[in-house]
């Protein structure tokens, strides 16, 4: 598969780097997730994590966007979607994220969390409105569900 081609080079590059960050999903809920994750340069791709399983990438400068959903037609208005924007910007040295949901709450009765490495940077645990967050760079970005 291409991606994880791509993906294991890249941790690879990552890996003999200091400053290598991360994207984590971990899948807690007594079903699979779908993954959807998008950026401003590539066609969409959909992984399914497996109950107990984790998605993880490196993080990258580019506007990523992480869609979670428990059926895999992601983009349709049936489906209940829950959405982790996050873009890294070098130029002020901050991670920017937030968290929306559309065409229902995927999650419904569950517990999420979205978390940072940084303990200066306050978890999420429930939506918000899409309130645009910051943590530095250098932090970790952890979504846990159930
Ligand atoms: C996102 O963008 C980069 C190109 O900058 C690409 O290499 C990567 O595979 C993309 N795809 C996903 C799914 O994030
Ligand atoms: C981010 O995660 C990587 C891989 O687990 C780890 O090596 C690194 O120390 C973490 N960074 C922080 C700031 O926790």
């Amino acid at each position: 598969m291409h991606f994880l081609a791509y993906a294991t080079a890249s941790l690879l590059a990552l890996a003999n780097s200091a400053s290598a960050t991360f994207a984590q999903v971990n899948n807690n809920c007594p079903v699979p997730v779908w993954i959807t994750v998008t950026n401003a340069t590539q066609q969409p791709s959909q992984y399914a994590i497996p109950i107990q399983g984790t998605y993880l990438q490196g993080r990258s400068g580019i506007g990523v966007a992480f869609g979670l959903s428990k059926t895999s037609a992601y983009f349709s208005p049936q489906t209940p979607k829950w959405t982790l924007g996050f873009t890294d910007s070098p130029q002020d040295n901050l991670l920017y994220w937030s968290v929306i949901n559309a065409d229902g709450d995927p999650f419904a009765g569950q517990p999420w969390r979205v978390a940072l490495s940084d303990p200066s940077c306050a978890p999420l645990t429930a939506y918000d409105g899409g309130v645009v967050h910051t943590c530095s760079i250098l932090a970790n970005l952890t979504v846990t569900l159930c």
